[in-house]
């Protein structure tokens, strides 16, 4: 079987629901003006767009910088703003269109307890050649949020404690993470590339008390053994959890542990009962959820998210950046292992009452068509994912975006990379509409520079992900002296405290991690995005990457440094290097080297191969295949500074056939004959 067009059968919210509370025929600077001259003003108005069971009794509270709160007093919960308060009129719309091309018709004679393993888990889904497909209205996920928050109730989860969510893109995942918010448990997705160390990580600094979970993955058609990783997992962190949550797929038998828990038995408890669960409401500064991410130490940050703020924020940006529409279908293509997934797809389209697309699958899988086709098929109207994906795309026979009509997307966003005017044009040369580069990160958990296609539409220009969002008081700063650098003056990307609200509000109990990553300039008063950057003379903002040794692989960020201590784990490492070098298709790609205690080890090609696997192996066993590198130099040393530091820039401009500047502080001068010949050798 084949899906024909279907027409979406939502029924549109009431412009109410999503009531923008400032007259839209303002300009974008009367708007971004508000915002900074009387930050108060400008979030009590859009506070009204959430439902608060308190009012706010403040708005702002700056008066520990750079601590924030926002909406002090106020109470109120991120689940009731997403599921409950849309029953009323948007019951029978989608709430998710969830697809699967890693799972259809075919395959279903390779996984035989597929089917009924969606049938356990109250999954109505309709399986066709190339995808499976599951429409859940509001109603629905009502309902099953409602089962899962009491699966976590009986099995002793409360308000405070910490839940990891290690799982595919599957409707399950989005349950989680609402019951979690529901109940007042705070949840940490760890995303599904990552390794079994990563995750024990995350399981000790969280401290969780659940870890929830699948059987297994599949990727590209590769089964991925999640079942496998999280024993792992459990097993090297110290700090364990109480129970394993564990939602059956049927794609992989496995053997349970004791402290394992089948979901599909305990929702079948909840459903039989009817569980409906009162939302627990939480001030609007208590944390709603932590995502790990990776800075310039080997450990990641527990990025922490706060409750009223987060929900203001989404659900403005919904309006004000993204233009989007109750009853309208938003589909970001990110795993919600990362900032986008979290943001755009699950919190804030819910929350503006739109329709989201989650999606498990490649961009070219079963064929380069298929994200047009479900565009097709779904009506999507507002996409929004990296450009790596379009890049894969691009290099695929074009006649696959024509065969589709997706004359339904009014607007394009693309960001977590640099965007290449390549692939900005081939985008738009096929699709007509507004291609928008915008830039943010994972600690913003909303767009910092953006080409809004709302109020007046300011020009779109080729290169930039665009100017300040209102609430973003940004700049470009010189680095040692604090001072703004004029139009054309490359600098620090950096933005005024107090931060609006929705970004992060400190590192999970670590407010002095919070404080010496993000605020450790100019006492306290600028956050520091980490990435250089240059404005023009009409104050559109372009990004020159980054100043730390954070890089960018195919829109995922990584640590070098996570990868450097993944590989001195090896007998045979004395120091080592990691740098990123340009790639094509993915933006960065990690390319070790490594200064080992026996040279002669490379002289020959067999165990110059064998040490090259290891090195390989030990990153990919660490931290997942994401952070492979993509190739392994063995140098006889590494340049270095007087005082002892690696000069991973002359490594990576060495790796990249540029010139490496100035080397006057170099220590070791045949340090960088040594890093040409390693890769001579290769
Ligand atoms: O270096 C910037 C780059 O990605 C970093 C943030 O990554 P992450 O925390 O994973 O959040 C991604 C959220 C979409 C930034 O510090 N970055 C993000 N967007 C862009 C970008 N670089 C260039 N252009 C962009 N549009």
């Amino acid at each position: 079987m084949n899906e024909q067009d279907t027409p979406t059968t939502s029924q549109q919210a009431s412009s109410a629901q999503v009531s923008s509370a400032i007259d839209t025929k303002l300009t974008f600077a009367d708007v971004y003006k508000n915002s900074i001259d009387n930050p108060s003003h400008f979030w009590a108005e859009q506070a009204k767009r959430i439902y608060w069971h308190k009012e706010p009794e403040q708005i702002l509270d700056d008066s520990n910088l750079p601590f924030t709160q926002w909406f002090v007093g106020g109470e109120t919960n991120l689940c009731y703003n997403c599921v409950d308060r849309h029953l009323e009129d948007l019951a029978e719309q989608d709430a998710f269109i969830w697809l699967s091309s890693e799972i259809n018709q075919e395959l279903m004679e390779t996984y035989p307890n597929v089917e009924q393993a969606f049938s356990d888990l109250g999954n109505n889904v309709e399986f066709y050649t190339d995808y499976t497909k599951r429409r859940l209205t509001y109603n629905d996920l009502y309902k099953e949020v409602n089962y899962f928050a009491d699966v976590l109730q009986r099995h002793g989860i409360g308000k405070g404690d910490r839940v990891i969510i290690y799982m595919p893109m599957i409707l399950e995942a989005a349950y989680a993470m609402l019951a979690c918010t529901r109940i007042g448990a705070i949840h940490s997705v760890v995303f599904g590339g990552f390794a079994a160390h990563n995750l024990a990580i995350r399981m000790d600094d969280a401290e969780a008390k659940m870890l929830i979970t699948v059987d297994a993955g599949l990727r590209g058609g590769k089964v991925i053994n999640y079942k496998n990783l999280v024993n792992q997992g459990v097993e090297q962190a110290i700090h364990k959890p109480n129970h394993v949550l564990v939602v059956s797929r049927g794609i992989l038998p496995f053997e349970a542990q004791p402290i394992d828990v089948d979901y599909a038995t305990e929702r079948r408890i909840s459903c039989q009962a009817n569980a409906i669960v009162d939302p627990v409401w939480l001030e609007s500064n208590e944390p709603s959820y932590l995502l790990y991410t990776s800075g310039t130490t080997g450990t990641p940050k527990g990025v922490q998210r706060d409750t009223g703020g987060h929900a203001v924020a989404l659900t403005t940006s919904i309006d004000y950046i993204y233009d989007g529409k109750a009853g309208e279908t938003f589909w970001t293509i990110s795993d919600i292992g990362w900032a986008a997934g979290h943001s755009y797809t699950i919190y804030a389209p819910l929350l503006a009452g739109m329709s989201s697309v989650m999606y498990e699958g490649l961009p070219h899988r079963p064929n380069p068509g298929i994200w047009w086709r479900i565009v097709e098929a779904n009506k999507v109207n507002i996409l929004f994912t990296a450009p790596t994906g379009v890049r894969m795309l691009k290099k695929q026979d074009e006649t696959w975006m024509t065969r589709y009509d997706v004359s339904s997307i009014k607007s394009f966003f693309l960001a977590g990379e640099p965007l290449d005017d390549s692939t900005a044009n081939w985008l738009s040369k096929h699709l007509g509409v507004p291609i928008l580069d915008h830039y943010w990160q994972t600690e913003s958990g909303w767009p910092i520079l953006c080409h809004t296609p709302k109020f007046d539409h300011k020009p779109h220009k080729k290169g930039s992900p665009g100017y300040p969002m209102y609430g973003y008081n940004a700049h470009i700063i010189n680095e040692e002296t604090g001072e703004p650098c004029a139009a054309g003056e490359k600098g620090l990307l950096a933005i005024s405290a107090p931060l609006p609200p929705g970004c992060l509000t400190t590192v999970w109990q670590n407010d002095k991690r919070f404080v010496s990553s993000y605020f450790n300039l100019f006492n306290g008063k600028e956050y520091s995005t980490s990435d250089y950057a240059v404005a023009d003379e009409d104050g559109y903002f372009y990004i020159l990457g980054r100043t730390d040794d954070v890089i960018n692989v195919a829109g995922h960020r990584i640590g070098t440094q996570e990868i450097e201590e993944a590989i001195s784990t090896h007998p045979e490492m004395i120091e080592c290097a990691v740098v990123g070098i340009h790639d094509e298709l993915k933006g960065e790609l990690p390319i070790a080297f490594c200064v080992i205690k026996d040279h002669s080890l490379t002289e020959s090609t067999e165990s110059r191969f064998r040490l090259e696997q290891q090195v390989i192996g030990a990153v990919v066993k660490s931290l997942g295949g994401i952070a492979r590198p993509a190739a392994v130099y063995f140098p006889q040393a590494l340049p270095k500074t007087r005082s002892g530091k690696i000069l991973r820039r002359a490594i990576r401009a060495l790796a990249e056939n540029k010139p490496t500047g100035d080397m006057s502080t170099l220590d070791n001068p045949p340090a960088i004959d040594a890093v040409k010949q390693s890769m001579k050798d290769y």
